[in-house]
């Protein structure tokens, strides 16, 4: 049996001498007039590499996606259609404004939300579509807005896994009518925490930077609320983290891109299992390499992943159906469109994400993808 020489870690950042030294930097120089300088620049370098018109920093994703929901108004009463196989952190802001979750399959291929799956569960009460660009793949953005038009919703993006991908040219993140992104520790941009919603409505985002400051104009001095809102701010270290890595985001995007192409060279021959995917048109980040296995190999994802453990590998389990979770016991309204042979069970049941970290070399991926090759082969 294979067994790695030292552990392999699941995922981790790229970490330069210019990171800690702008942190460093900032923690001197941030604070008086100059305390938003590495937000604004930050932010400014998002909307660029994004193209979109607005940015705003904030402490995590999860926050700005929230924000986003509250901006809209969307709450109690109201339902957003999200996919069943995402990271909770996707519909837990939804359940934040009083709004209720509704439960859709996602694709075979990208594991991204179905625009047909949309369209069929949308309802009176529907208010807005929250697509996920999940480990990099991209949603099928021209249905969702087509879907989203024709029946007057909100389409929101949840890029935070996907800073860097493309569809047709247009970055991941410039799709929905807002978006938001992570830079947790783990993501391809890493601040530690972090988070940026983005959007080109300034309306919208006039509104959401009164809401993330406490329901106050921004600039106000007076402490002059007129709405109980929320605390959503990055610090400035953080941000300084953030300029950095965006300094060298072209760097870490092809470093995550060759991450996938050593492992597809080597797991290329492995019949019955998918890799992430990268139709025409689409320009995949590669957050994180995934594995998705046949049912025939009569492996779940929590066996794989032992496997891998055993030969001292660190890996994650690909999302659960989050109708699968406890946490989704007392809603049935959020299940009443899910299928017990719907297409995510089965990839939710199988996929593991192998270890994409930046420290990933050839090296280790010849270990990794060895180990792979040994656990579905001893079974295959
Ligand atoms: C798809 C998805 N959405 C939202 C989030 C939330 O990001 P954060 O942890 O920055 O709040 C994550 C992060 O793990 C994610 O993977």
């Amino acid at each position: 049996m294979i067994v790695s020489p030292e552990r392999i870690p699941v995922a981790g950042p790229s970490i330069t001498d210019r990171e800690p030294e702008l942190a460093a930097e900032a923690a001197r120089t941030a604070w008086y007039g100059n305390h938003y300088a590495y937000n604004a620049r930050f932010e400014q370098m998002l909307t660029d590499y994004v193209g979109v018109a607005h940015a705003v920093s904030l402490p995590h994703c999860t926050s700005g996606l929230h924000l986003a929901l509250a901006a809209l108004g969307v709450g109690p009463g109201d339902e957003v259609i999200v996919p069943n196989v995402t990271w909770i952190a996707s519909v837990a802001p939804i359940v934040y404004v009083g709004a209720e979750p509704v439960l859709v399959d996602i694709r075979a291929d990208t594991w991204c939300i179905d625009p047909d799956a949309v369209e069929a569960a949308i309802g009176p009460k529907t208010k807005a579509i929250i697509g996920v660009d999940l480990y990099g793949s991209m949603c099928d953005w021209d249905q969702l807005q087509a879907v989203a038009d024709r029946h007057g919703l909100h389409l929101i993006e949840d890029s935070a896994e996907a800073l860097g991908s493309s569809l047709n040219g247009r970055k991941a993140g410039a799709f929905g009518r807002v978006s938001a992104f992570s830079f947790h520790g783990s993501k391809t941009v890493a601040t530690g925490e972090g988070g940026m919603l983005a959007t080109n409505d300034t309306g919208l985002f006039d509104r959401v930077l009164f809401l993330r400051d406490h329901g106050r104009a921004p600039g106000d001095r007076f402490f002059q609320n007129s709405e109980i809102a929320f605390k959503y701010r990055m610090s400035a270290v953080q941000a300084a983290l953030g300029v950095a890595q965006m300094e060298r985001i072209d760097e870490l995007i092809a470093h995550k891109r060759a991450i996938f192409r050593w492992y597809q060279q080597r797991l290329s021959g492995l019949q019955g299992v998918a890799l992430n995917a990268e139709p025409n048109g689409v320009v995949n980040s590669y957050w994180m390499v995934t594995i998705v296995p046949d049912a025939s190999f009569g492996l779940d994802k929590f066996q794989i992943m032992e496997g891998l453990n055993k030969r001292n590998i660190d890996s994650r389990p690909f999302f659960s159906r989050l109708s699968d979770l406890q946490a989704f016991d007392d809603r049935p309204v959020s299940k009443r469109f899910v299928r017990p042979d719907e297409r995510g069970a089965a990839i939710a049941r199988g996929g593991v994400n192998l270890p994409s970290g930046y420290n990933m070399d050839e090296a280790k991926v010849d270990i990794v993808a060895a180990a792979v090759k040994e656990i579905f082969g001893a079974r295959a």
